[in-house]
């Protein structure tokens, strides 16, 4: 070859124009370039914001201390709203933060309208409100709405006689079972008999989940009433909306226990309410973990939003069988079901299983790849926090199991880990002095410098929240790979389930033909009529294909 022709072909593989390039690192020379932080900036003013937003979700009890008494707190979580910005996340979601007696870790609220003063006073709240709007952050709180403590107000007063003002707000018989209330309610989430006798009133009271939730009576009207003005007193307030708790298992019937009409026509109420307050959203935690259609309505009466459970918590099994076909399943299912304009939720953890890193067996490729796979499907990812970090599950237990996966954030490798000056609350989970930010912050290579690279990746691009997402046929269960497009650009987002390299031809016809990698490593080789899609054992590749 001569130095002529040397020269240009070095010059085409520097400017990375040869059709059908693969390799990473020339995205912005094939492919038009925008400012994505002010694309971002407008996609979160429109109404369609979630869709576009990355979610982040807070146990304010074990984020930041910020007076030393060992308990994470709203001041705290204020002075962190500038590493969550930068993190790139868009909105927060506040387990609860009410006053509670913490029997369930604060999913017992015993007053709707305060702060837990553990966590600090309204006017915190306040503050944490507005230094999160001022940054372009938007704040939404649990709602939990099933039951309360049984150290609530109204508890105290029904519990009090059969003929208090408040005796019908909650459910209660003269037997530990009830004929309305039929289906299998006799037994609670939590432990054993749903039904606990209350000496004073000598009635049994119904509890879904431990005996110190009573569940609220929605049958009585003034129980509606109550609680729909609970979330117009935070909307007043200036949250941007709800994550709903256990929401279908309002009302109970004779023969159906989830997400009855009644409960559906209690929803579509509580939408109302939320629609009077522009660019507030609804999240549905649904209790049926494989289907959350019966939530979302009509795209638009019902909730913004539903967790994909189907995923978010059974990715580890997929990734253990080195098949990704449940995975494929699970989103045909909510692709082929979901209402125009409804959105999955997407985790790969939360505050009530076993945290990323245990799911993955702590396979830190296991969990990138399903991160990978969460970032891509349509829909607004919710991380949790820690997640980024890896964080090690901990082993000590003040209310729950649950609580592996609850430790305090850690910050650094002082010995309080940046969260407190004092004794944490729960003791910190295991390897607490490497994984940790400032540890990672400095590692290339680290779990958190993945996540900033594959949350930068989203940002101010539509078409990972609302464009269009084909699941693609790879011709073998072991690599998961789709396909997400609008008018302005695609991308093929592929995820090896095995520990062995994978070579498969996709099949679409027209993928186009030029491919930039833009995270992850692997080959894609676009041909008219598809392409060859190469991944190394235990990894993924996106590739930005338009
Ligand atoms: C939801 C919460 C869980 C809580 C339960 C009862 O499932 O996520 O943490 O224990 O509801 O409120
Ligand atoms: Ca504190």
């Amino acid at each position: 070859m001569s130095r002529a022709s040397l020269g240009l072909l070095s010059l085409l593989v520097f400017l990375g124009g040869c059709g059908g390039d693969d390799d990473g690192g020339s995205e912005s020379a094939k492919f038009p370039e925008k400012d994505w932080a002010s694309e971002a900036a407008k996609l979160q003013e429109g109404p369609d914001w979630y869709r576009h937003a990355l979610f982040y979700e807070v146990f304010v009890r074990s984020y930041q201390d910020s007076n030393g008494d060992g308990i994470g707190d709203l001041a705290g979580l204020t002075s962190k709203l500038d590493y969550l910005k930068e993190l790139g996340i868009d909105a927060i979601w506040l387990m609860p933060i009410f006053p509670t007696p913490f029997k369930d870790s604060g999913y017992d609220i015993s007053d709707y309208r305060g702060v837990n003063p553990d966590y600090g006073t309204l006017a915190d709240f306040d503050a944490l409100v507005a230094a999160a709007h001022e940054r372009k952050i938007r704040v939404i709180m649990d709602l939990v709405l099933n039951h309360t403590s049984n150290q609530h107000a109204w508890f105290t007063e029904s519990r009090s006689s059969k003929t208090n003002p408040k005796a019908d707000w909650y459910v209660w018989s003269d037997t530990p079972s009830a004929p309305d209330n039929g289906c299998g309610t006799d037994s609670a989430v939590f432990g054993d008999s749903a039904w606990q006798l209350d000496p004073t009133r000598n009635q049994y009271y119904f509890h879904r989940f431990y005996p110190e939730q009573p569940d609220l009576n929605y049958e009585n009207p003034e129980v509606v009433s109550a609680t729909l003005d609970v979330a117009r007193f935070w909307l007043d307030k200036g949250v941007d909306g709800f994550r709903c708790d256990v929401i279908g298992l309002l009302y109970e019937s004779a023969t159906e226990c989830d997400l009855i009409p009644k409960t559906q026509a209690y929803i579509r109420e509580l939408r109302k309410v939320v629609d009077e307050y522009p660019g507030r959203v609804l999240v549905a935690e649904p209790s049926n973990l494989t289907d959350a259609t019966g939530y979302l309505g009509n795209g638009s009466d019902m909730f913004h939003m539903a967790f994909h459970f189907g995923y978010g918590y059974f990715w580890g099994f997929s990734f253990g069988g080195h098949d990704a076909s449940a995975i494929t399943d699970t989103f045909q299912k909510s692709l082929s079901q979901f209402p125009p304009g409804a959105q999955d939720a997407l985790v790969i953890g939360s505050h009530d299983v076993p945290r990323a890193y245990s799911a993955a067996q702590g396979d830190d490729t296991r969990h990138r790849r399903a991160a990978a796979i969460q970032l891509s499907m349509k829909g607004t990812p919710f991380l949790y926090y820690g997640e980024e970090l890896a964080l090690r599950p901990g082993s000590e237990k003040v209310v729950d199991l649950r609580d592996y996966a609850r430790t305090p954030m850690l910050w650094n490798a002082d010995p309080g880990h940046g969260f407190t000056t004092g004794k944490p609350w729960l003791a910190f989970g295991q390897e607490a002095d490497t994984f940790n930010v400032t540890a990672e912050d400095a590692d290339p290579a680290s779990m958190l410098s993945f996540y900033r690279d594959a949350l930068a990746l989203r940002r101010g691009r539509a078409v990972w929240g609302t464009g269009e997402m084909e699941l693609l046929e790879t011709g073998t269960k072991r690599v998961f790979a789709v396909y997400r497009s609008d008018d302005f650009m695609a991308y093929v987002s592929a995820v090896n389930m095995s520990e062995e390299a994978e070579s498969v031809e996709l099949t679409r016809p027209d993928l186009g033909s030029r491919a930039a990698r833009v995270l992850g490593e692997g080959k894609l080789a676009l041909r008219s009529g598809g392409g060859t899609l190469s991944l190394p054992g235990q990894g993924f590749g996106i590739f930005r294909v338009k």
